[in-house]
């Protein structure tokens, strides 16, 4: 393995085969995708954010199950928590980590990044980055209480509220004083939401600041862009969020590209779709044993749009895609996407 671009990490006392994490997504990142992503090269994978004060009013965590549930295979993993009280997350926290499965997760993750308006009018997510003593007991907290079932505390933030509020480099010491065991800094502001492009120079800033590990995130998608935002930025870990939905080969495509000397590493791994049907469906049938066949194929429709783009004159497949009502129905699709790229392939 490459020492300049792809590495071990250490966080708290997990350690991490690579730098290479799977952002959380909701919607995306569950049990049914994140294996995948961790088989595929992920060192580090984080859940979809949950309530804490969800979690607290959840006696049997019925409601919050299909968030909070993983495999104890996939781990190294990170549970992320959201929520505006300190006690809430304490709370959370306890019961997670008293859980004969749950508290067998790596680590916990603060969110304060979410742009959501729901989230950030509860004072939570994003909105958490304005009102940094809050932040900051929130992080002692949750780091007091994790720390008594031996796991480290991280926190993802974003680079700030908006252009005029640019506090990612104070938040990220007051986190490291708090006690967070690692950072993750999306170069967005929250009024970006995800437009516009991500600013990589507020990460190096953060990571110039503390002392705890920096994974950077935003906008990274190919070994360039990977290896880019290391050398701009010297963070120590890549967080990859968008550019792995319906593309968990980001992870084998990044872990080959940054541990090869061989420049030729770096070109897109041009997977064809009897490369990609068999983890589409492995994918599938993870939903569906999560969520039974009608949800999980109304869930699968919109992964399904991402795992078909980039198909030649793909408007039509993605039609029939998104009205698929049936396991059977998104196999059919699949076999015509196959039988398409064949004969595009044939006549290009
Ligand atoms: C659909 C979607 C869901 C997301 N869900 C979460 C989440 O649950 N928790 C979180 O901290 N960030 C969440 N994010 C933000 C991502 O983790 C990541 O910070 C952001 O997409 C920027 O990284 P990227 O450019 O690699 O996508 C979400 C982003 C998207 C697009």
């Amino acid at each position: 393995m490459s020492t300049l671009f792809l590495y071990p990490l250490r966080i708290g006392n997990v350690r991490l085969d690579n730098n290479l994490a799977l952002a959380p997504l909701a919607g995306t990142s569950n049990l049914a995708f994140r294996p995948i992503c961790r088989r595929f090269g992920a060192g580090l994978t984080v859940t979809e954010l949950v309530s804490a004060r969800g979690v607290c009013h959840d006696p049997d965590f019925h409601r919050n199950w299909r968030y909070l549930v993983f495999d104890p295979a996939e781990r190294p993993i990170a549970i992320q928590l959201f929520g505006s009280d300190p006690k809430d997350f304490s709370h959370a926290i306890r019961r997670i980590l008293e859980h004969p499965l749950l508290g067998r997760c790596s680590m916990i993750d603060l969110n304060m990044g979410c742009p959501v308006n729901k989230i950030v009018k509860a004072g939570e997510g994003a909105a958490l980055m304005r009102t940094p003593d809050l932040a900051a007991w929130i992080i002692e907290a949750s780091v007091k209480t994790a720390g008594a079932f031996n796991k480290p505390v991280t926190v993802k933030l974003r680079k700030g509220w908006d252009d005029d509020h640019v506090n990612a480099v104070y938040l990220a010491r007051r986190a490291e004083s708090a006690g967070a065991a690692a950072l993750t800094i999306h170069g967005r502001t929250r009024s970006q939401f995800y437009g516009g492009q991500a600013d990589w120079s507020i990460i190096g800033e953060v990571k110039a600041a503390v002392n705890i590990p920096v994974y950077g995130n935003g906008d990274i998608n190919s070994p360039s862009a990977a290896r880019r935002m290391i050398r701009e930025t010297g963070v120590d870990g890549l967080m990859i969020g968008r550019a792995a939905r319906g593309n968990p080969w980001i992870f084998s495509w990044l872990t080959n590209a940054l541990g090869a000397e061989d420049p030729k590493a770096d070109a897109a791994p041009g997977l064809t779709p009897d490369d990609k049907i068999p983890v589409i469906l492995e994918h599938l049938d993870s939903l569906i044993d999560l969520r039974g066949e009608s949800t999980a194929v109304r869930e699968m429709r919109k992964q399904l749009i991402f795992y078909l783009s980039g198909t030649p004159r793909g408007a039509e497949i993605k039609r029939r895609a998104m009205a698929a009502g049936s396991r059977s129905e998104i196999l059919a699709v699949l076999e015509d996407w196959r039988i398409k790229c064949e004969k595009h392939c044939e006549h290009s």
